[in-house]
């Protein structure tokens, strides 16, 4: 294991461009793995990031993680409410992205569960919901340990260079149990 502790944190606008630069890598290694394309985002502006990671009162479900060791962005996740009223005690799992030279060391468990954590304080937040594609095996086993469950599967939920992958739905129901351990 590294001798450096990993310290796992919300992000905000100063740390916009390293959240930028992760991501993006995420993208463009892992094209089958979200629905954003790096192609896409790499168009988007650093302001674009700055404004996601900026709090804001009107979406108050809605931050990013970030694990960073010895002061480094190792890792991201985010949370996005729904804030319609008839869905709003749900919240989407997003942009969950650990850096291959990190990978394997428990950062995503760690990011998953910090986000978990703070989720619980969110009084009106009820259920946490993510798509994972199928075949990712990684994410998807990392997410049930941290209490997801399959709940449904979007066949053809997008085509990535002309081939076409499922989605799996999974959600954690916050009032269920300690959750991960
Ligand atoms: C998926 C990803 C986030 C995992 O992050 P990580 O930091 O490597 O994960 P961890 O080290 O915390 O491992 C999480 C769990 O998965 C398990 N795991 C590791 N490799 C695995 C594999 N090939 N198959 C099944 N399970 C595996 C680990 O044993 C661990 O379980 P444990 O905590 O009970 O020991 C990371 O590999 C990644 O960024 N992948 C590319 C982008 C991606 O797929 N994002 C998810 C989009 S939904």
């Amino acid at each position: 294991m590294p001798s450096n502790p990993l310290e796992v944190r919300l992000l905000g606008a100063g740390d916009a461009p390293a959240y930028r630069l992760l991501r993006l890598r995420g993208l463009r290694e892992h094209p089958e793995a979200f629905t954003s394309s790096a192609e896409q985002e790499a168009g988007k502006p650093l302001e674009w990031s700055q404004r996601r990671l900026t709090p804001d009162a009107a979406r108050p479900h809605d931050f990013f993680l970030g694990a960073f060791r010895a002061g480094v962005l190792c890792g991201v996740v985010g949370l996005q409410g729904r804030y319609r009223p008839k869905e709003f005690h749900n919240a989407t799992l997003v942009g969950m992205v650990v850096a291959p030279e990190h990978a394997g060391l428990g950062v995503g468990r760690a990011l998953v569960e910090a986000l978990v954590q703070h989720a619980r304080r969110l009084p009106s937040l009820e259920q946490i919901d993510l798509t994972v594609t199928a075949g990712n095996d990684r994410a998807r086993v990392l997410y049930e340990r941290c209490g997801f469950a399959q709940v449904g599967l979007l066949p053809r939920a997008i085509r990535v260079d002309g081939r076409y992958h499922d989605k799996l739905q999974m959600q954690l129901r916050l009032g269920d149990g300690p959750g991960p351990s």
